[in-house]
């Protein structure tokens, strides 16, 4: 048992999954983040939330980032008198952001802060990946919040629970980041069960060059991002359900600006070289809900001890 007192934080960042053909697989954290404080009480479970959706979230056990905290307790075979949980979330709820992958990895790791803090050994990246990838049933958002950067990620379900993986993948410095964030929620539960159970060989092929290829331009071609951001498996399946996107999205490619969309949207991507959108995406963008800016690579998860969030 770990006594009262102690307090760990954690800075996570928000990511984008699939990237367009890396279904589930490919992941890149965005500088935007949530911060969490965790402290060791004598009794209870106190939650406060402030920032994005605060007042839309459940303030007891059921809260994601509370399960997480128990579940790294759990892991490292803790347990805790009482516990006070502060989340400060700027990262929008139901857009394909990572929110919950946010909350989950950042709880996660702000229980690193109280182990360190007890003399207790940490949780590992690998820990943390594999631990937040249960929660999500997918490494991609996960893996990025964990790693920071782009990430490969794989999963291997030999096993149970199946295993998760995932190494980071240096960012070229010339591509920028135009993430478009639009008002209208969407859930990933959702948004998944418009796949097909089964896909083509010619589809799986498609998917398996451009993934490839993907890796390649991120990292040394960022002239390749438009043919290598194709994807037949999950974007043309989801369009219908987010119709803004999906003409954002082909407007920007229109105009040569690699554009994907972020995990399971409705949230737009692009990756480019250009220092700008084109003016006509931007105007589309305003006209239809979508606040647009320009981020970098976010950083992995941070955590700290005994203070309110590391700086
Ligand atoms: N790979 C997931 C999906 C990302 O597209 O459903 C959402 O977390």
């Amino acid at each position: 048992m770990l006594p009262a007192g102690l307090l760990g934080s954690s800075v996570v960042a928000a990511s984008s999954a699939n990237l367009g053909p890396g279904f589930d697989s490919l992941g890149l954290a965005l500088s935007l983040y949530d911060e969490i404080a965790v402290e060791t009480t004598d009794s209870g479970l106190h939650v406060e939330v402030e920032g994005e959706s605060a007042g839309e979230l459940v303030l007891d056990a059921g809260h994601l980032v509370v399960r997480a905290v128990e579940r790294g307790l759990q892991a490292a075979g803790a347990s805790v008198p009482g516990l006070r949980v502060r989340c400060r979330n700027a990262i929008p709820h139901s857009r394909g952001v990572g929110s919950s992958a946010a909350a989950v990895v950042g709880g996660l790791a702000a229980v690193n802060g109280l182990l360190a803090q007890a003399g207790w050994t940490p949780l590992s990246h690998a820990d943390l990946i594999q631990l937040a990838s249960e929660f999500e049933g997918h490494p991609d958002n996960a893996a990025a919040a964990v790693l920071g950067g782009p990430v490969v990620s794989w999963t291997d379900v030999s096993g149970l629970p199946p295993k998760f993986s995932a190494v980071p993948v240096r960012l070229h410095p010339d591509i920028r980041l135009f993430p478009a964030i639009p008002e209208q929620r969407s859930s990933t539960a959702e948004a998944r069960v418009l796949l097909p159970a089964q896909v083509s060989h010619q589809d799986a092929r498609f998917n398996v060059s451009r993934a490839a290829l993907l890796v390649v331009a991120l990292t040394e071609r960022p002239d390749l991002l438009m043919a290598a951001t194709e994807d037949v498996l999950h974007q043309p399946q989801r369009a219908h359900a987010m119709p803004a996107s999906a003409e954002y999205l082909r407007l920007l490619r229109r105009y040569d600006m690699a554009a994907v969309l972020s995990g399971a949207g409705p949230t737009v991507i692009a990756l480019s070289t250009a220092a700008e959108l084109p003016a006509e995406a931007l105007e589309y963008a305003a006209a239809n809900g979508f606040a647009v800016s320009e981020m970098t690579a976010g950083e992995g998860v941070r955590w700290s001890s005994g203070t309110a969030v590391p700086s």
